[in-house]
């Protein structure tokens, strides 16, 4: 056999993709699976936005647009940055990609040399740490737990930094943890960060699913950090537009020109009639996004309470995202209904195999103590995964 890539090799599947295909499996067997592992909201994507896409495939917008994105949606896009987060860029600071995880792939390929180091916290999204790999950097973790509300602190980062340090990733509101960090607590992470020579790439795919009067500050805004922010954003999960793949990234006009290259020579410009399907997301006027958050916060708020009801489970209040990543670990070492649990895999093996429920083990994420469990689904699936999940931790060893 001829050898193939030792860099892909060495990279991970993606531990959700592969979870939802499994539970998709066992669906398909005529199993009835709870799923609780979606990154995705459950709500379909407005009309306005789908009559958008219809009007734009009637009128022949069906052929490359500029690579970079098409004029319409780069003009969208400066305005949303300008209006929502006090962030001003040019047509030439902004590309717009495949999805949001193309646009930080695009982006940190464009910033990180081997040898380079990527800062980030645990827990993260899955694909930071591969990305990361797939770069040639090397990825460092700094762990955060339940106790500081998952939250990194100045003091955690100002360590951290070495003169291998090229990147800061950022991640707020989080997935996997719902953290959203207040303006406070970036502007103490930005006093860090405005005398080193790093960039900072941050992912605010999140921004608009913001709890309890919460509000999303974009790090980039920072005085001191604008010329080296790179902002990350997309419709996929604020106008429940996953399957559209439309996402993008702007800043600094010397990565945005990398990056925009790396997109030319590999998958080109996103999809056209998805990127006419953006502009009218990010222009129109609409309360469906709002209307989607307030049936979010609703679930929430009965999730964490039933979960912290149940003996031996602790769950932080998220303030933002789909997800709650409550710990489990004090079930480690015991055995439920004849199973040895031992980690977080253990027990989201064991809540599928008897009580048919998927949740994410938190290892995916890196932290093992805890799982994810996401509320994108409806009210009746979630009032049946909570007995299922009470059952399944009610039954003696
Ligand atoms: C934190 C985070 N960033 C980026 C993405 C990518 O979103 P998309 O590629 O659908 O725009 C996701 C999707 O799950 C995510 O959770």
């Amino acid at each position: 056999m001829l050898s193939l890539s030792e860099l892909m090799l060495s990279v991970e599947e993606s531990r959700t993709l592969a979870l939802s295909a499994s539970i998709f499996e066992l669906k398909r067997e005529g199993i009835d699976v709870l799923s609780f592992t979606a990154g995705e909201p459950d709500f379909n994507t407005p009309e306005f936005i789908k009559n958008a896409a219809i009007k734009a495939i009637h009128n022949n917008l069906t052929r490359y647009t500029a690579n970079e994105g098409s004029p319409e949606l780069i003009r969208a896009i400066i305005e949303k940055f300008s209006k929502d987060n006090d962030l001003h860029f040019e047509p030439k600071n902004v590309l717009v990609s495949s999805g949001a995880k193309h646009s930080i792939y695009n982006v940190l390929t464009a910033l990180c040399n081997p040898g380079d180091e990527v800062i980030f916290q645990s827990p993260y999204w899955v694909s930071y740490p591969e990305m990361v790999k797939l770069t040639g950097a090397k990825p460092v973790i700094l762990k955060t737990h339940a106790e500081q509300n998952f939250k990194l602190k100045p003091e955690q980062l100002e360590k951290a930094i070495t003169a291998k340090t090229k990147v800061f990733l950022f991640n707020t509101p989080s997935n996997p943890s719902g953290a959203v960090y207040s303006k406070d607590e970036i502007l103490a992470l930005a006093e860090v960060l405005k005398n080193k020579n790093l960039f900072i790439v941050s992912d605010e795919i999140y921004e608009k699913i913001v709890f309890d009067k919460e509000k999303h500050f974009a790090i980039g805004s920072v005085e001191a950090l604008r010329e080296r922010t790179i902002t990350v954003n997309g419709v996929s999960k604020a106008y429940a537009m996953t399957g559209w793949r439309i996402g993008y990234a702007a800043g600094n006009e010397k990565v945005i020109r990398l990056a925009r290259k790396l997109q030319g020579h590999s998958t080109s410009n996103a999809c056209s009639i998805s990127q006419a399907a953006a502009v009218a997301a990010l222009t129109q006027h609409s309360i469906e996004v709002a209307k989607m958050v307030i049936a979010f916060q609703k679930r929430r708020d009965f999730i964490v309470g039933e979960l912290n009801g149940i003996e031996g489970i602790y769950c932080a209040l998220p303030k933002g995202a789909f997800y709650v990543f409550f710990d489990v670990s004090k079930f480690y070492g015991k055995a439920l209904n004849g199973t040895k649990i031992t980690d977080s895999s253990s027990f989201c093996d064991y809540m599928l195999k008897k009580e048919r429920i998927g949740l994410v083990p938190g290892v995916a994420f890196g932290n093992d103590k805890c799982v994810r469990m996401s509320y994108a689904c409806s009210n009746e699936e979630i009032n049946e995964g909570m007995k299922r999940i009470k059952h399944g931790l009610k039954k003696p060893g």
